[in-house]
């Protein structure tokens, strides 16, 4: 009789697997682990060519090293997660709490490791992820075509509540007419400043204040903050990125959101070839806004939560889906 041996030392047993929180070293090694994984489930899905996240696309090094990284050591150490198999890295985890909302913003499992249950450990160990007060409401952007990570977020009450089409078009095409001449912006450069009219603006628009986030975007040489008014009165804001993406852009009404989200793309257009956005497919004004500059889809994602949330009639999200 012959016996055929498989070499099974490949897959780690359950017992291989430790957990840990991050390091400022492990930094270089979480950027290409989450590269790694979204370019396999970009390939597997057929969005490799057409997604602007794909790691080709990317910047090889990041130029100001990771401030997003050492902002989640500093904020949410105790949402910051490494897996190993015999000392590789083989998953990570993300969560932010700000109040008592719960935001995830990594989970990625290496391919060579993935459908081990890491993924799933990594997400309990990031649900535990709270401060003081308890959480409300729990949210997070995934990939619309990947069942694995639907399911798995579903089964911890996390529910698929909106489309996201991450639409990008020429510069050249952004209509700049307004139909509310009363419109103004004005760049915000002082965080301190702006911080009372920003948190207003998304108490109304979120329920939820971000202070840390906005100073963080305020803290990125990349991204330029715009306060919008009518009259005197604020109505909105806006960042616009160098490499010409819109997001987080919010309105206190949604009369106001289509001249401010056409302004926000006029200012995105003055310095970079393309403009991008993560479109939320119910709210009309953006697709109409999207669609009448000519942008298309090159990926889908989707929002999930917890509780219905937040209304995105008056709101667009972060352009990578790392923060709300
Ligand atoms: C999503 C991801 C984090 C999950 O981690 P993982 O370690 O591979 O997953 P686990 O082994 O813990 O669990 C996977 C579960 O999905 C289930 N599953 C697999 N295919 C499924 C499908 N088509 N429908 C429903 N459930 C499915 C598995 O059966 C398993 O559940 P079980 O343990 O009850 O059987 C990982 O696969 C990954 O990194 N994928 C690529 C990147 C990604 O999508 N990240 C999330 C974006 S935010």
């Amino acid at each position: 009789m012959l016996y055929v041996s498989i070499a099974c030392s490949a897959i780690p047993a359950l017992s291989d697997v430790s957990y840990r929180t991050a390091t400022v070293e492990d930094f270089p090694g979480i950027l290409g682990l989450i590269r790694g994984s979204f370019d396999g489930v970009l390939r597997e899905h057929g969005f490799f060519d057409s997604s602007p996240f794909a790691s080709p696309k990317m910047p090889a090094i990041p130029q100001q090293g990771f401030p997003w990284f050492e902002m989640g050591l500093k904020e949410d150490n105790e949402g910051f997660w490494i897996a190993e198999v015999d000392g590789k890295m083989a998953g990570i985890t993300l969560s932010w709490v700000r109040g008592s909302l719960w935001y995830l913003a990594h989970l990625f499992v290496s391919p060579a490791y993935q459908g081990l249950n890491i993924g799933q450990n990594l997400m309990e160990r990031a649900m535990k992820h709270c401060k003081d007060p308890p959480i409300t409401n729990r949210a997070l952007v995934t990939f619309a075509y990947n069942p694995v990570s639907i399911s798995l977020y579903a089964r911890h009450g996390i529910y698929p509540r909106e489309p996201l089409y991450w639409m990008e078009g020429p510069s050249q095409q952004v209509k700049t007419e307004l139909s509310n001449s009363k419109l103004r912006n004005e760049r915000a450069v002082d965080f301190e400043k702006s911080r009372s009219v920003l948190s207003r603006i998304d108490e109304l628009t979120l329920g939820y204040p971000r202070e840390k986030n906005h100073a963080f975007l305020f803290s990125l040489p990349s991204v330029r903050c715009h306060l919008f008014s009518s009259g005197e009165k604020p109505v909105g804001y806006a960042y616009v990125w160098q490499n010409g993406r819109v997001g987080p852009l919010a309105t206190v009404s949604h009369e106001m959101f289509r001249d401010v989200l056409r302004s926000a793309f006029r200012l995105a257009a003055e310095g970079a070839p393309n403009v991008g956005i993560a479109a939320t497919g119910s709210n009309e004004q953006l697709m109409q806004v999207a669609l009448e500059q000519k942008m298309r889809i090159l990926d889908n994602y989707l929002f999930m939560s917890s509780k219905p949330f937040p209304n995105f009639s008056n709101y667009v999200l972060y352009p990578t889906g790392a923060m709300l």
